[in-house]
């Protein structure tokens, strides 16, 4: 079987590069010059009419995502969803890996497709600081946009050996993926303002948080340096930008930037 790894970024390298050694043919693809240069265990262009989109079967997005003006920029995923559209052959799988605004697939699957391909959507929980156990193949959510595409994702990864939790609408899965880091965006900055509290209070913050997670349903997370990474801070903001009535986590937002100034003064 023949894929198309589209988006050859901190995703789509390891996506490509595990999917290679499961002996599918694997053919990656990046606007970008500069990554197409760097030597990797599969054939890569920056020129799409290069690839063998004749005998392609299965497509997987893992483009750049990210804000403009305060709002989700899903630009770069219309773009290849128009380029699959004009070279396609038969009904490909599309895969969208990308984060996602909820009800992007759809638009996207009506808009662009014309309801001509099986879509799935599959997003990542990557964590580069340990790609082993929580890479590629950690378990991940699949919701397709109707039932065949569904069954065809879920055979597609299932011989990729990635292990899935099927919902029942693609909907579900875009929004599992926003609102999974928005809790964790939440849960961080409810430990950032214990910390802020305890500073005020002179009070240990390691002591009261060990002390608190004694109780059997509690568990206060570490308060670091802020919170970074890309993906959290942008995942809570494609949240309240579609939520616009979310106060919780616009405040957390607030909380977590008066944090992070309060700990860059007192390192300063
Ligand atoms: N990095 C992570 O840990 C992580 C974790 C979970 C989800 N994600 C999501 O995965 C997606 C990719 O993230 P990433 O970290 O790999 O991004 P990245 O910026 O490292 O790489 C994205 C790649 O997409 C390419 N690209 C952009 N527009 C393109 C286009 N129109 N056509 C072809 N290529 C294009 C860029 O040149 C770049 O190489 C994002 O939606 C991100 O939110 C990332």
């Amino acid at each position: 079987m023949r894929v198309c790894v589209i988006g050859l970024g901190e995703i789509g390298i390891p996506t490509a590069t595990y999917i290679s050694k499961k002996e599918f043919t694997v053919w990656g693809y990046d606007i970008s010059s500069e990554v197409i240069s760097q030597s990797k265990p599969f054939s890569c262009t920056n020129n799409w009419n290069t690839i063998p989109h004749k005998k392609i079967e299965v497509y997987i997005i893992c483009v750049w995502t990210g804000i403009h003006h305060h709002k989700p920029d899903i630009s770069s995923v219309y773009d290849v969803a128009k380029k699959i559209k004009s070279t396609m052959n038969k009904k490909p799988l599309v895969s969208i890996e990308s984060t996602v605004s909820i009800g992007t697939c759809r638009k996207i699957y009506e808009e662009i497709f014309n309801q001509s391909v099986d879509l799935v959507n599959v997003p990542h929980r990557y964590w580069k600081m340990n790609p082993l156990k929580y890479g590629v193949n950690q378990r991940r959510v699949i919701g397709g946009i109707n039932k065949e595409s569904l069954e065809r994702g879920l055979s597609f990864y299932k011989r990729l050996d990635i292990p899935l939790h099927s919902v029942s609408t693609i909907e579900i899965s875009e929004m599992s993926k926003i609102a999974e880091n928005a809790y964790r965006f939440l849960s961080i900055a409810f430990a950032e303002e214990l910390k802020m509290a305890c500073c005020e209070k002179k009070i240990d913050f390691n002591e009261l948080r060990s002390a608190i997670n004694t109780k059997w349903n509690t568990h206060i997370l570490e308060a670091r340096e802020g919170i970074s990474g890309h993906c959290l801070p942008k995942d809570t903001k494609y949240y309240t930008s579609i939520f616009t009535h979310s106060e919780i986590l616009k405040t957390a937002i607030v909380v977590d930037n008066n944090y992070s100034r309060l700990f860059i003064k007192k390192t300063v």
